[in-house]
């Protein structure tokens, strides 16, 4: 056991050190010390390239000192780190790297049509920073619409690669959303379409959705759309034990056709690993396989199951409207339940054309722009003068 030694205000201790910041006593681990050192990434791709791996088992410092703001540590072997103070509290404190696409979900209801976002194509195309208020919006409400737009395939491709690359599922790149014959999913019919996420059957379901209206004359149609965060927060509120349920078991869902039969298992209510929110949801009674938990725990799952289906059907949460031709509907497929009134088959043509993007290439589109292009209200007060 090593002895704990005292340098100035540094305590040293068996597997890390204590030291005060900012009137606290922080405590650092010297492993995460070490591998954290600034000269751990390479100096152009920012990689780490030091191996913690090599290191002993009994890593400790054989010098410290606090040299005005900065914390100096000379290890064992002659490595010496040096740690700026107020990026240690950073760190002690759970700020870490300040990550600016890690905003607070702003609920919205019913009434939410009128005061969507709305962009242009040629504003967004044009101009960066337009595409960094997108793409807050995307954050805080999960839904955005897209104006004047091209009625062109190109056009919503250019649109989907301002975010990022677009992915494909496993309907390939893009998808058009019309009635055939034949159809092998719902969506390619004239009836309803109840509300839903798109493809919970992959692992990965599909993060950003875009819907490009390239025709709507057909009667009937009408856009669902429901946020279901906001249901599901009002769900942790009445209903705590439903909530708990829907943000723990493994549900089963799975999509297949001649050739394919993808399967996987997605928790119905999902918590963001950043602050324990609810990020969004994965629900479809299309692709939902047979349940397969064992049968006593139906008796407490279907209450959940049902209570949190029928709510996010509550008229106080459905946002229901008409997308028009040349209109792009941008949404997060994790945290939109969508879906579709019947329209009469034959009353006139309707097409929409969708595809996808990650929500990780959004999260990173956006702190490189609204870096780049901050918004006046978010400079801090003293640089903005
Ligand atoms: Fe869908």
């Amino acid at each position: 056991m090593r002895e704990c030694l005292w340098m100035s205000d540094i305590v040293l201790l068996e597997t890390g050190l204590e030291l005060p910041v900012k009137g606290e006593i922080a405590y650092f681990n010297y492993f995460w010390l070490r591998d954290s050192c600034p000269t751990s990434w390479d100096s152009s791709t920012q990689e780490r390239t030091f191996d913690i791996l090599e290191e002993p088992d009994d890593l400790c410092p054989s010098a410290v000192k606090l040299n005005d703001d900065v914390l100096e540590i000379v290890w064992s072997d002659g490595h010496q780190s040096c740690y700026e103070l107020n990026w240690l509290r950073r760190w002690f404190k759970g700020e870490n790297h300040g990550d600016l696409a890690i905003r607070t979900r702003k609920p919205w209801y019913s009434d939410h049509y009128s005061d969507m976002a709305r962009f242009t194509y040629e504003d967004v195309v044009t101009n960066p920073a337009s595409v960094a208020n997108w793409a807050q919006a995307m954050l805080d409400e999960g839904v955005a619409l897209i104006q004047g737009m091209p009625d062109l395939d190109e056009g919503l491709q250019t649109l989907c690669e301002l975010f990022g690359t677009v992915r494909p599922s496993f309907s390939g790149y893009v998808f058009d959303v019309k009635s055939k014959a034949n159809p092998e999913n719902l969506a390619y019919t004239s009836k309803a379409l109840e509300l839903h996420t798109d493809l919970p059957a992959e692992e990965l379901a599909p993060g950003i959705q875009f819907l490009h209206c390239r025709v709507n004359d057909a009667e009937g149609g009408n856009s669902l759309f429901v946020d279901a965060t906001a249901v599901a927060n009002v769900l942790k509120e009445n209903y705590p034990s439903y909530f708990r349920i829907l943000t723990e078991y493994e549900v089963p869902y799975r999509y297949t056709t001649g050739c394919q039969d993808v399967r996987t298992k997605q928790r119905i209510i999902e918590l963001d690993p950043n602050n324990g929110e609810v990020s969004g949801i994965n629900y479809s009674q299309h692709l939902a396989d047979v349940f397969d938990f064992p049968q006593r725990e139906m008796d407490s799952f279907y209450p959940a199951f049902r209570k949190f289906g029928k709510m996010l059907q509550d008229p106080q949460y459905l946002m229901n409207f008409r997308l028009n031709a040349g209109e792009c509907i941008v949404f997060d497929n994790h945290r939109i339940a969508h879906g579709r009134a019947a329209f009469i088959e034959g009353s006139g043509e309707r097409h929409l054309r969708g595809c996808y993007v990650d929500r990780g290439e959004l999260r990173s589109t956006y702190r490189v722009l609204r870096a780049r292009y901050p918004k006046m209200e978010e400079i801090p007060s003293t640089q903005a003068y």
